[in-house]
C-alpha cells in the first residue's frame, strides 16, 4: 500500500541531530540549552530557537555561540537539561508544560565548560565535536532562525578519521537523534553513497 493519506501533525520533529548550545548571559556565566532543529551547509549552521529561549535573548546581544554536539552516550546529560530555561521569567506557554528556570546548565548536565579560542561562551568538553560560531542573521517570525558561521572547530581524537588531518570518520562519530520528542541514536551505515566518489576536500 504506496498510497498516502493526508494529517496534520502539531509537529515536524523528523529526526535531526540534538545539539547543546552554548552562549553567555549578561551576567558573563554561560547559559546550555538542547536544540534539535540544527543542519549544515558548508560551515554555515542554521539553528531554530523558540522568540522565548533565553540563548535566543544571548545571541541578540553577544552574536556568539558554541555548538556542542553530544554523543548518543550523553543521551542522559541532554535529557537531565530538558525542561529547564535560563530565562528567569518562564513564560505562560512552557510554565504550563512543566519548564522551570535553571541558572546552572552546565552544572545541571554534568558537564566542564571549557574555554573557547574565539568566541566567549564556553565549551563542553565531554562532547566530542564543538563548533564555535558568530552570528550571521537572525531571522524572526513565529520563531528564530539563527544563520551562524563556524569559526573553530574542536573534535575528540577518537572521533578523527585516521590518517587525515581535517577528517570526522562518520563510523566513530556518533550524534544524538531527536525524532518526534524521543532519543535515538544512528543505524550501521546502509551503503557507501555514491556522493562520496566526491573527495571531502573538493568542498574546501
Ligand atoms: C532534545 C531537545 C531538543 C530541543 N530542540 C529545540 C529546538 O530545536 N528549538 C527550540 O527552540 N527548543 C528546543 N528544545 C527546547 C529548548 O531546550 C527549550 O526551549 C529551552 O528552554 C531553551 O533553553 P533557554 O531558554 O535557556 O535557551 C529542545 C529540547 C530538547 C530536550
Amino acid at each position: 500500500m504506496n498510497s498516502h493519506i493526508t494529517i496534520d501533525p502539531a509537529i515536524l520533529y523528523l529526526g535531526t541531530p540534538v545539539v547543546l548550545v552554548s552562549t553567555t548571559n549578561e551576567d558573563g556565566t554561560a547559559n546550555l540549552a538542547p536544540i534539535s532543529s540544527a543542519f549544515w551547509m558548508g560551515h554555515t549552521a542554521t539553528l531554530g530557537f523558540g522568540l522565548a529561549s533565553h540563548s535566543l535573548a544571548n545571541l541578540r546581544r553577544t552574536r556568539e555561540l558554541v555548538i556542542n554536539l553530544p554523543s548518543h552516550d550523553q543521551v542522559d546529560a541532554v535529557d537531565r537539561l530538558a525542561l529547564t530555561t535560563g530565562a528567569e521569567h518562564v513564560n505562560a506557554w512552557k510554565s504550563a508544560a512543566g519548564y522551570r528556570h535553571h541558572k546552572d546548565k552546565f552544572g545541571l548536565a554534568r558537564l566542564s565548560p571549557v574555554a573557547s579560542d574565539v568566541v566567549t561562551a564556553p565549551r563542553a568538553a565531554q562532547c566530542p565535536v564543538a563548533l564555535e560560531a558568530c552570528v550571521e542573521a537572525i531571522h524572526e517570525t513565529d520563531h528564530a532562525l539563527v544563520v551562524a558561521q563556524v569559526v573553530r572547530v574542536h573534535v575528540h581524537p577518537d572521533v578523527k578519521a585516521s590518517g587525515h588531518a581535517n577528517r570526522i570518520d562518520p563510523d566513530a562519530w556518533r550524534p544524538l537523534i531527536m525524532s518526534f520528542q524521543r532519543f535515538y541514536g544512528l543505524g550501521e551505515e546502509l551503503l557507501p553513497s555514491r556522493l562520496a566518489s566526491i573527495d571531502e576536500e573538493h568542498y574546501r
